[in-house]
């Protein structure tokens, strides 16, 4: 653990450089009489080479702030820097090129239904003016990259999702772009697509070194390959930090909702005192904790919800349990979930706050 984290550290030291930062950005329309702040005073800044994501629920303005960082739309104020370069700034030419280090990626894939796999990848290729012999052979090192070689000649219409969003991956990263936008890029894909999308994202960062951004509402897309997360509500970033901090200690209501393992069995307001959400973070032993926790604080526990996976014989995930009305036994399981380091939330009596377990120490 300590060994761990600090290789984070060191690896946070060594991508100190920033890549995208977005200084006060605000965002208003104006579709009828009233105005609409999409986007409230948003601060960020991403460094090289992370896989950064942005939450909230619909509405939260998360579209609008991913589309500000290519000036897709262009900030009410605020300033966008890309690599050091203040967008806002550019002439259209100079913006044209600062784009192609850009590629985006959006839920409903945006392929082009007329064009073959191949033709689809080659077309920023073909705007760009790439020579057909270099194109090509682009085309085919791409497709290879997103594991498509076999499609080459295949029409949208003829593909999963999961193998559209590829072809649009591999479509993105024809112009050697330095970040990726994922706008809620898994978001139509079933859940065992949107695990190989994800990691297939996961390879890009790795082997090319390209930054992420990915736009969800999902808390396990953030869990499965985001090291950072801001967390978007009403336009404003409420909380942001290592998915670590924020998925074991939320501090925003939003945040809160948005981890809680189901809405209908998430702590609310009205949540009994006697649940506890458990959080995993893969560096607990791999004991089976609710059966050992059973044996040896003699209580009987009920999982009210449990979105747990095994990862190298490690549990990784949440889950709500139900703790007897007993307060000895509640005592005696807090007691034994601090001895192994599992961090845990409680409901609380009528406020409907959720103390952190740093509160109640
Ligand atoms: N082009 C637009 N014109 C008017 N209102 C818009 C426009 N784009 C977004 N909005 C409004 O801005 C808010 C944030 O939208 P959006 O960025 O799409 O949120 P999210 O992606 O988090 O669902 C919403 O209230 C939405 O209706
Ligand atoms: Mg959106």
């Amino acid at each position: 653990m300590r060994y761990q984290q600090l290789a984070t550290d060191r690896s946070q030291f060594r991508k100190a450089r920033l890549v995208i930062e977005l200084r006060h950005i605000e965002k208003t329309f104006r579709p009828g009489k009233e105005t609409v702040t999409a986007v409230k005073d948003v601060s960020l800044a991403i460094g090289d080479g992370e896989i950064f994501g942005i939450i909230g629920f619909s509405g939260a303005g998360k579209s609008t702030l991913v589309r500000c960082i290519n000036l897709l739309e262009r900030p009410t104020s605020g300033e966008v820097i890309i690599d050091g370069t203040n967008l806002t700034k550019l002439s259209a030419k100079e913006l044209r090129a600062a784009r192609k280090r850009i590629g985006m990626i959006f839920q409903q894939f945006n392929l082009f239904s007329q064009r073959s796999v191949a033709a689809n990848v080659r077309y920023p290729l073909e705007i760009e003016g790439t020579p057909k012999a270099e194109a090509a052979r682009r085309v085919t090192e791409l497709l290879r990259l997103v594991e498509l070689e076999d499609k080459a000649d295949a029409y949208p219409a003829q593909l999963s999702g999961g193998q559209k969003q590829r072809v649009a991956i591999a479509r993105a990263l024809a112009s050697n772009p330095s970040i990726i936008l994922c706008d809620e890029a898994t978001s139509a894909l079933d859940p065992l697509t949107t695990h190989s999308i994800l990691e297939l994202l996961r390879k890009l960062n790795q082997q090319l070194g390209v930054t992420i951004v990915v736009i969800t509402h999902e808390m396990r897309v953030i869990e499965q390959i985001c090291s950072k997360v801001a967390v978007m509500s009403d336009g404003q970033v409420v909380e942001h930090g290592s998915v670590r901090d924020v998925f074991l200690r939320p501090q925003s209501e939003t945040a809160r909702r948005l981890i809680h393992p189901t809405p209908q069995t998430g702590l609310s307001a009205a949540a009994p005192v006697n649940t506890l959400r458990l959080a995993f973070t893969g560096e607990e032993s791999g004991a089976p904790v609710i059966s050992d926790l059973t044996v040896q604080c003699n209580a009987m526990v009920s999982i009210l919800s449990a979105n747990t996976e095994n990862i190298g014989g490690r549990p990784f995930g949440q889950m709500l349990i139900e703790m007897p009305d007993n307060k000895a036994a509640q005592r005696r399981i807090c007691d034994y979930l601090d001895a192994r380091g599992i961090v845990y939330e409680r409901g609380d009596e009528g406020s409907g706050r959720m103390p952190s377990p740093v509160d109640e120490a």
